[in-house]
Parts: structure tokens; sequence; C-alpha cells
């Protein structure tokens, strides 16, 4: 089959022909994007992964290409020889970088035919996702997820470049592990040779990298993929990237700084956007004061405002005996947004509800400066001042309040700001606002569990202020743990990591992790801490995030050439399947259940 090509070899891609090349004689290989007859002459629009070149085919010219042209049809791949003219007057195109040339086609040959695609391959067909899933090798045929894919290779680079420069070493850690204290659950794969014994997929190489920095390598990077079996998002898949990061000898400053740089690198090489450095810092508790989350959107204000001490005493019972309970009273202004009908008003309750708020009371500011509410004949008037006054309530406005546990308070309403944000166009497409989040709480308390968890991971040190705390209120010791935050994503998470045996220690006994327990899941990294660890941190950045910030993409999928369904499935090769009964008795297992019809 070698000779189809024969001695033909490309000189040019399609798409980096210019006026520059007129007179050339030229070979293109790729995909027919689209034919045209125009009486006797044929054009040809050819494709690859650069652009899009016009070919012209002649009768006259050359009638034996021209009779395998008419045969032509989309996606049919081919190769063509010709010269590259300038088009005709008035047949330039401007839209497209090579439309002030054509190449007159004197040799034609069609490299392979192609079956009707089942959807058009044309930037304009809006496309059911599940079939452009199912024909993924066929959608990314399409301009602009090719172009996702090439700018994430250019991230790549310049990650690698940075990193590189900076003295850091690219090291491979292992695929086929033992559980990882990420805290979602772990893809497992059964061993055949140790039967009964199963490998974890890693969910980050948390504990392989801290060992290299044990082993003395200092400065590491890795981009890696990483699984989880959690729930998926908008901006989660059970398999993804991350950009992991570990460095010794270090503070959180240092970390930040390095990687800061980096961060500024990327956004200017891939989207000419300059990131003022340094980023901002917000702590975790500032964070939530004011946004109600620890990834809030920084592009618009709608701040959150504590009116716990104003309404305490106040006749509204509802929010009276939440204040009394050591609960919040917060609430938003949605500036200009007294217009809401009833239905926009249920809604917004309906939204706050999935973060289990009880309600959602509401104020209206009339053009006279009046409240309509149904809540405002609970307060007196000077109530009504001091809260107009916290929320800076002008007339039109909307003020929309939240009263609960301080979780749930935080949680709705600053869900809510994000959603209305968005509703209300605040949050500029273009502007791209960064935060470091500090100072995380080190331990939350799982109430199904009846003990505490670790918010980041285990191995993450407290601050040295608060390590007193660990004795008497573990609760409210700080982590030294940090997010970046841009646009309401947490794009990257890391610590400074505990490189002291007796306090990772004691941090297991506060988590309720048992001295085997700990030995048996994590022993290697305990005994290695004690062979001479070095101070360390790091931090890892979700690559599939951070692209669908650079892209601008609305779905995860969209930056990964091969991506799952929300149901973890692969609609091309229809991963996970049922496997044959040989493979599953070599690996000892025998099914419980028979297999489930898989959902999409
Ligand atoms: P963490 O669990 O915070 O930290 O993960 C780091 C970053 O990875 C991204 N991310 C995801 N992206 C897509 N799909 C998912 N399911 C998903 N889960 C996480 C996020 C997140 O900020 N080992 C630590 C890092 C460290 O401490 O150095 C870790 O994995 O952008
Ligand atoms: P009710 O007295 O239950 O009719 O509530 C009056 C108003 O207060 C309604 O608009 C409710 O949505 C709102 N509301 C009730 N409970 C809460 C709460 N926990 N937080 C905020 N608003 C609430």
């Amino acid at each position: 089959m070698s000779d189809i090509l024969g001695d033909w070899k490309r000189t040019h891609f399609c798409g980096e022909l210019r006026k520059e090349h007129i007179g050339r004689q030229v070979c293109l290989m790729g995909w027919v994007h689209r034919r045209r007859d125009h009486g006797g002459l044929i054009f040809i629009d050819l494709r690859d992964r650069t652009g899009i070149a016009q070919l012209a085919l002649d009768p006259d010219r050359d009638p034996e290409a021209h009779a395998k042209a008419e045969a032509i049809r989309n996606e049919f791949v081919i190769a063509a020889i010709g010269t590259v003219s300038p088009r005709p007057q008035g047949t330039v195109n401007p839209k497209m970088p090579t439309g002030e040339v054509e190449i007159e086609i004197s040799e034609l040959r069609i490299l392979n035919i192609a079956k009707t695609p089942p959807f058009m391959l044309d930037e304009f067909t809006e496309v059911a996702e599940n079939l452009r899933l199912k024909y993924r090798y066929l959608d990314l045929r399409r301009e602009a997820i090719q172009k996702n894919l090439i700018l994430r290779h250019q991230v790549a680079q310049t990650v690698r470049s940075y990193l590189t420069d900076n003295g850091f070493l690219e090291i491979e850690t292992p695929m086929l592990t033992k559980s990882t204290p990420e805290g979602a659950r772990d893809y497992l794969v059964p061993s055949r040779v140790n039967l009964g014994n199963f490998y974890a997929l890693p969910q980050s190489p948390q504990l392989f990298k801290q060992l290299l920095m044990v082993s003395g390598f200092d400065r590491y990077f890795q981009i890696v993929r990483c699984f989880r079996d959690e729930d998926l998002r908008a901006d989660r898949q059970p398999e993804f990237t991350q950009i992991d990061c570990e460095l010794s000898f270090v503070d959180r400053d240092d970390v930040m700084a390095v990687m800061e740089g980096m961060i500024a690198k990327v956004f200017k090489s891939a989207i000419n956007v300059d990131v003022i450095l340094p980023i901002p810092r917000l702590t975790f508790a500032e964070a939530l004061d004011r946004y109600g989350v620890d990834n809030p959107d920084l592009r618009f204000e709608m701040e959150l405002v504590n009116l716990t001490e104003i309404v305490k005493d106040s006749g509204f019972k509802v929010f009276a005996e939440v204040a009394a309970k050591g609960g919040l009273v917060k609430a938003l202004n949605a500036k200009g947004c007294a217009t809401f009908s009833r239905k926009e008003l249920d809604g917004l309750t309906d939204f706050v509800a999935i973060y289990g708020a009880k309600g959602l009371a509401w104020v209206k500011i009339q053009e006279d400066g009046s409240w309509q509410s149904p809540i405002a004949k609970f307060f007196t008037t000077q109530e009504l001042a001091s809260i107009g006054a916290a929320l800076d309530a002008q007339p039109g406005d909307l003020l929309l309040f939240g009263a609960d546990k301080p979780a749930v308070a935080n949680e709705a309403l600053g869900r809510l700001r994000g959603h209305l944000g968005n509703k209300l166009g605040l949050a500029n497409p273009n502007s791209y606002k960064f935060a470091w989040v500090t100072d995380f709480p080190l331990l939350e308390w799982d109430g199904e569990e009846r003990r505490h968890v670790a918010v980041h991971h285990p191995f993450t040190a407290p601050l040295d202020e608060d390590i007193p705390l660990l004795d008497t209120e573990p609760g409210k010791a700080r982590a030294k743990a940090y997010d970046l935050v841009l646009n309401g994503s947490e794009i990257g998470g890391g610590s400074i990591r505990i490189h002291n045996q007796a306090v990772q220690s004691r941090m297991f006994n506060l988590l309720g992790i048992g001295e085997e327990e700990a030995q048996q899941k994590f022993g290697f990294l305990l005994d290695a801490l004690e062979y001479g660890a070095p101070p360390h941190g790091g931090i890892a950045f979700g690559l599939d995030r951070v692209m669908m910030i650079l892209t601008g993409a609305g779905s995860i999928r969209d930056v990964i050439a091969f991506p799952k369904t929300q149901k973890a499935t692969c609609l091309m090769s229809e991963a996970p399947g049922v496997v044959d009964e040989k493979q599953l008795r070599e690996l000892g297992i025998r099914l419980a259940a028979p297999s489930q019809q898989k959902q999409s």
C-alpha cells in the first residue's frame, strides 16, 4: 500500500499558503472540507489541522484530475499537486488566512474514501454531545476543538520549560499503586499474580512526590493523570490531569512565588493576558465571610453582609432563632433587581434550597424608597435603617437574606452570588481575577464517621502558632494550605507538609487513624520521615480546569481529547465493559450480581 503516495511528498500545510507562495509548485494532503461545482470549474476546500486551502480544478488544464474531482465527497482524503496562484479579482476571501490564493491543480490522487459523516464538521452546526462523543475522532476534526487541544499542548510546553528553567525535574510515579489520601473513592485494579490483592490508581502522586523530596530531588514536577471515582460535575472528570509540583526547603511564600510566575507565563503565552503579580491573598475565613465560598468569583462585588448582630433581637422569629443558636443571618444586594418577578424569586429560592437553605427572604426597594417585602413588617424602623445601610440599599435594589447554620448560610448565599453574577452578566468573560486562598482549617468534623477528617490531606502541616490548639481545640487549628482560585474555579491546591514523624503521628491520632491503620496505609511514608525528611511542600494545578478557562470552553470535555461522560463512560470505546468469564477466573473474581446495563 505504501506506493499510494509514490514519490509524492507533502510540501506545505494547507493553512500556511499566502501571497508569498504565488508561483510555487506545492503538494498538499488532507481532507475534503467542501466541494463546489461552478459549471466546468470545481473548487475543493482542502483541510488539515493548520487550516483550509482552496484547490481549483479546471477541466481544460487537466481533464484527468478534474474527472477524479467529480467523484470526490466530503471527508475523502486526497493529495494534490498544483501551482499557487492569486485568486481572480472579486473572489479574494479576507476572512480566510489563505483567502488571497488558490492552488491550480494539475494532478490529484484520492488516498482514501469516506462515508458521509453522521454530523456536519463545520463550526456552525449544533450537534448533540452524545453523538459527538460517539464519533469523537470526527468531532476532533472540528476547528474549535482542534484549537483547544493545540493550545493545551502549548500550555504543557510552557509549563515544562518554565519549571525546567526553575530547577524542577520531571519524574514519573507509578499508576499501579496503593490507595492515596485525597479522599475520593479509588479506582481499583485486581492483581492476577497476587490473587485477592488490588492496586489503586493514584488520586494524585502525593505520597510519591513527598518521598522524592526525602530522596533529595528537591524540585519535582509531573504532568500526570489522576483518577478519582467521585460524583462528576461540569468541571470534574474521573481521570484528569494535574500539573503536580513539590519543592524542598521552602515555606508557603516560596511555593506561591514560583507558582504564580508559572501561571503568569502560561496566561501571557497562551492568551496574551498579563497577570499582575503578586496574586492577592485572602484567608479562608475572609473568603467565607465576604463571599460565602472558598472559591469566589472576584470579577464582581456583590459581597455578602453579616446581619446577625442587627437582627438577633428582631421580631422576625426565623432570624432571631437562628442567631440565638449560633447561626448566621447574611444577605446580599442584587443591584437593580427589584424588577424580578415572583417566578424569578421562587426560582432563586429553589436554587438556594439545593444547598440546604430553608428559605430566601427578600426585600424590593421601591422607587420611592419604601420596602416591599414579606418580612419588613417584623423589623423596627431602626433595624430597617441599619439593614439598609449595611447593604447600601438604593431604590431599584433587591436584597436577599439567608439564615441558617453558618455552613449552610454561607454556601447558599455564596452560590447564589455566583449564580446571580452569571445571570446578570456581571462576570466579564475576558477578565481573569486570581486569588490565593490561605489558612484553611486543618480539620473538619465528619458527622457520619463521627471523627475529624483532614480538609486538604493528612500530610498538611498546621500553622506553627496553631500547634498548641491540636491539644485543646483541634477544630480551630489552621493549615499551611493554599488554593489558587480563578474566576470562581479552584484551579490548584497545595500545602506545606509535615516533615516530622512525631507531628505526623499526632495528626493521625487526631484523625482517629490508629497506629496499625496508619502503618498499613502509609507505613512507607512514615518510615521515610524517620530518615531525614527535609521541610517540603508543593501544589497541584488542575490542567483541564486551567484549559477550560483559557479556551472559554463551557465543558471540561471540550479540552480533553477522549473524555468521559457524567456517568464515567466513554461513548466511543464503550468503556467500561463486561469482561470474559476466563479473565475474571484468572483474577479470582466472581461477580456477586449480574453486570448492569450502562447509563450514558
Ligand atoms: P487537590 O485534590 O486539591 O490536591 O487537587 C488539585 C487540583 O486538581 C484539580 N482537580 C480536578 N480536576 C478535574 N477533575 C477532577 N475530578 C479533579 N479533582 C481535582 C483541581 C484541584 O485544585 N495532592 C494534592 C496537591 C498537593 O497538595 O500538592 C491534590 O491532589 O483544580
Ligand atoms: P415564613 O415566615 O416562613 O413565611 O417566611 C417568610 C419569608 O422568610 C419567606 O420569604 C421565606 O422564604 C423566608 N425564610 C424562611 N426561612 C428562612 C431562612 N432560614 N433564611 C432566609 N429566609 C427564610
